[in-house]
């Protein structure tokens, strides 16, 4: 590659002008990193496009010069996915912010990548509608970087992940071409699905620009409670007879006993002292009424068969939103005062998520390092951290977090259900996936993008 060679940038610069081109040292590296705790790497020049037609004409530099490329939106990934591992050209797509058309009547709307997915949802919420992938870190990540990600958050559990709402996407690839993939209908079966192909790519096919989604009507009305347990297999156990009730519950997120008395550090939940587990989970409904509390019900009658110690429903919004937070800041907190951490997101079909809780225990004793566990249970999505100290427990830490790999599929489950694979699993996805699948996987990245320059060193092996 000729990325050392400065010439691309002269041109970028020339072409795009100061306005849409960064290379000034001091700013390049705050679009090195992500949210990971993969090393960031230095990009050797940014592009901030503010048109499609920019960035078609930064890919054009880039591909002739054979320049990686790096996509993205606000670095909140969890898998390095737009580290720009060789260097190269980053684009960042925050400023192709705009909600182009919200089409109620048809239950559509059609968006620039750089949104922030909160802020696009609230403006899809006062027009009386639902966008419902909910991630963590909707306040700060972009819609694009959900669509390379294939985000999902809490109330995927009832809602579905980000890919469930992609009708159609426009796609500039490596050569500069402008694709429009998929459809502006809600069904549509010409041709083979590339959307679902192009959500969940992480930026290695090409440069998503424009998204058509579908929305759902907006729930006026929730219960967001908190059972607590004695302990995590009993939460577990709980979590995975749920399906029995019938009740479609919105979200059944898993706090296991550290992730808990983080969230009591952090003042948040009121946790009673007995409890070493709790269950998060919310109710919703199209409007107030005695079904949505009936539904409560069945699922206190449940809980309580299971051993609940108690249940608390949020009373007010307030109490709702902290509750909230809490849980969103969840990853932060139970990695405050850690020098080091490995966080997974390994998933299991529901039912076996009592076993994955048991060989995290077991992996958690055989290695003796501090492992906290919480997450979307529900769906069987656990995020396992491991946490430590002292550099010389690398090794170790690395080795519980293969186990729990191994754990993950021995249950016939995966390595990534909802950060991807990124920079930080692409060794492990032969765990997962044959090699003449992964093949086919790279022959097909082959066909968007000849040259390879697209996202480099990421997903694959
Ligand atoms: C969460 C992020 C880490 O669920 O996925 O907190
Ligand atoms: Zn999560």
């Amino acid at each position: 590659m000729s990325s050392h060679d400065d010439r691309w940038i002269e041109e970028l610069v020339r072409s795009l002008g100061r306005t849409q081109v960064i290379t000034d040292p001091d700013r390049l590296p705050s679009f090195g990193g992500d949210e990971s705790g993969v090393p960031a790497v230095l990009p050797a020049a940014i592009v901030r496009p503010v048109t499609v037609e920019a960035v078609r004409e930064a890919l054009r530099i880039a591909v002739s010069a054979r320049v990686p490329v790096t996509p993205r939106g606000a670095g909140t990934g969890k898998a390095g996915g737009c580290v720009p591992s060789q260097g190269g050209l980053v684009i960042d797509l925050t400023r192709m912010d705009r909600l182009i058309d919200l089409d109620g009547a048809s239950m559509m709307a059609v968006v620039q990548p750089g949104i922030v997915t909160g802020e696009l949802r609230r403006r899809i919420a006062e027009a009386g509608y639902l966008y419902p992938p909910d991630p963590n870190s909707l306040n700060s990540c972009t819609l694009g970087g959900n669509v390379a990600t294939n985000a999902a958050g809490p109330s995927s559990m009832k809602y579905g992940v980000t890919r469930d709402y992609v009708l159609g996407l426009e796609l500039v690839l490596a050569s500069g071409e402008r694709m429009g993939i998929g459809r502006r209908t809600l069904k549509g079966v010409a041709g083979y699905d590339l959307t679902a192909l192009v959500v969940g790519s992480e930026g290695t096919l090409g440069v998503v620009t424009e998204v058509i989604l579908r929305l759902r009507p907006l729930p006026r009305a929730q219960r967001t409670f908190l059972a607590y347990f004695a302990a995590v297999e009993q939460a577990a156990l709980a979590v995975a007879d749920l399906a029995a009730i019938g009740v479609d519950l919105r979200v059944a997120e898993l706090i296991d006993g550290l992730s808990l008395d983080a969230a009591r550090a952090s003042g948040g939940f009121g946790v009673p002292d007995a409890a070493g587990a709790a269950l998060l989970l919310e109710l919703d409904a199209e409007r107030e009424g005695d079904a949505l509390d009936r539904s409560l019900e069945i699922v206190g009658e449940q809980l309580a068969r299971h051993d609940a110690l108690d249940i608390r429903v949020a009373a007010t919004a307030a109490q709702r939103e902290s509750i909230w937070e809490v849980r969103r800041d969840l990853s932060a907190t139970i990695k405050e005062g850690r020098s080091h951490w490995i966080s997974e997101d390994v998933g299991v079909a529901r039912a076996r998520v009592p076993d994955l809780v048991r060989a995290v225990a077991r992996i958690r004793e055989q290695s003796g390092l501090t492992m906290a566990t919480y997450g979307h249970a529900g769906e069987g999505n656990l995020h396992v951290n491991i946490l430590w100290d002292d550099p010389a427990d690398r090794p170790r830490a690395v080795a519980a977090s293969e186990a729990v790999f191994r754990a993950a599929l021995d249950l016939g489950g995966t390595i990534s259900a909802e950060h991807g694979i990124g920079a930080a699993k692409r060794n492990y996805l032969a765990w997962e996936q044959s090699a003449e699948l992964i093949a086919m996987q790279r022959a097909i990245k082959l066909l968007f993008d000849p040259t390879g320059i697209m996202n480099p060193g990421k997903v694959f092996p």
